[in-house]
């Protein structure tokens, strides 16, 4: 079977879904919708698929299998319990809300419609990722002792969507945005939840009311300390987590490889073929929707993310270490 695909918001990430459904025979994209005629008209002719500048006549017209919502955060909840509510299935991108409780309305709106919902948890399909959490689950470095993750871009940059360095819109900064990687990617690589927080944010950027970077020290259900420092401020690029063991460790740079260490200095592991990231997602989808199974990076998973960036901003305004629920 085939399932129609329907694309609401045609902004940076739009053609990454776009590339990655032409390359599997099971997905025909159908339309797109944005608000901004020129960005919606300019995708909708480079894919070949209808434009609409409103979603909800989209749905109502294309009647698609499967809607990706692609939008600013602020409109995931209600985008997401709308198309819900129209029989679509749901790959909405991260993070999957704002706060925990719209989570919970975006939960509640799937079970009522018996759509399956995956979040855009990216991490979950990228090559050099899957090897490490496939060696790290060998138990060949020993015990995990402890995570380091760092992430610094330019975060002000004047191409940066608006809505992107306002908190009301985004939820958050560079913390929210790309932070929710970092969360999803330590609790996903270790198969465990962060169950306690203590943060500290910097607030230097020249745009916007959100935070531009900070550190957080977390704790894993599994005891693990890992700790995140974030920049969005001018300095050298970076997108790297280490993880070390009694045993060994292992370096993971976002885009480049992976490198693991067992006797003092680190060599590349050699990388797998493996299939674009965005395919490799689209298939989990698939997957879920086939089997009525829940896929890789379901809403109850993601929700745990938006739980501990919760307690980010909550322990940076207190200063106090907070626990997250882990449900
Ligand atoms: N998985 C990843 O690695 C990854 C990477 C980038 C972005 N994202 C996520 O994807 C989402 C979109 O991010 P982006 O970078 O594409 O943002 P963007 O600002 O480039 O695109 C959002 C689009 O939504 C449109 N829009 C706004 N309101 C609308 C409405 N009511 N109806 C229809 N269209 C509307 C805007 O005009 C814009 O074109 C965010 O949740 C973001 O965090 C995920």
């Amino acid at each position: 079977m085939s399932y129609r695909v329907a694309l609401i918001g045609a902004g940076i990430i739009s053609r990454n879904h776009l590339n990655a459904m032409r390359q599997m025979s099971e997905l025909s994209a159908a339309a797109v919708a944005d608000i901004d005629e020129e960005r919606g008209r300019t995708v909708s002719g480079e894919y070949g698929i209808a434009y609409y500048s409103d979603y909800k006549e989209m749905i109502r017209i294309e009647k698609p299998d499967i809607a990706i919502i692609a939008l600013p955060h602020f409109l995931h909840e209600e985008c997401a319990v709308w198309c819900a509510a129209q029989g679509c299935h749901l790959l909405l991108e991260k993070p999957m809300a704002l706060s925990v409780k719209q989570c919970d309305t975006i939960l509640d709106a799937v079970k009522a419609a018996g759509v399956k919902l995956m979040i855009g948890h990216t991490q979950h399909y990228w090559p050099a990722n899957l090897q490490a959490k496939a060696l790290i689950a060998s138990g060949e470095l020993g015990k995990l002792v402890a995570i380091q993750d760092t992430r610094h871009l330019y975060y002000f940059h004047h191409d940066r969507p608006a809505w992107f360095l306002e908190k009301a819109k985004a939820g958050g900064g560079i913390l929210m945005n790309l932070g929710a990687h970092s969360i999803d990617k330590i609790q996903w690589l270790t198969d465990s939840r962060i169950r306690k927080v203590k943060a500290l944010l910097s607030y230097e950027g020249e745009r916007g009311d959100v935070e531009g970077g900070g550190c957080l020290f977390l704790e894993t259900s599994s005891g693990i300390p890992a700790v995140v420092v974030q920049s969005g401020y001018a300095g050298v690029p970076k997108d790297e987590t280490e993880l070390i063991f009694d045993h060994g460790m292992i370096r993971l740079v976002s885009a480049k490889g992976l490198w693991v260490s067992r006797n003092g200095r680190y060599e590349e592991v050699k990388p797998q073929d493996s299939l674009d990231p965005f395919v490799l997602q689209f298939e989990d989808l698939l997957r879920s929707i086939r089997q009525d199974a829940e896929p890789d990076s379901s809403g109850e998973y993601a929700r745990s993310v938006i739980a501990v960036l919760e307690a980010v901003y909550r322990s940076d305004e207190t200063g106090d270490e907070q626990s997250v629920d882990i449900i």
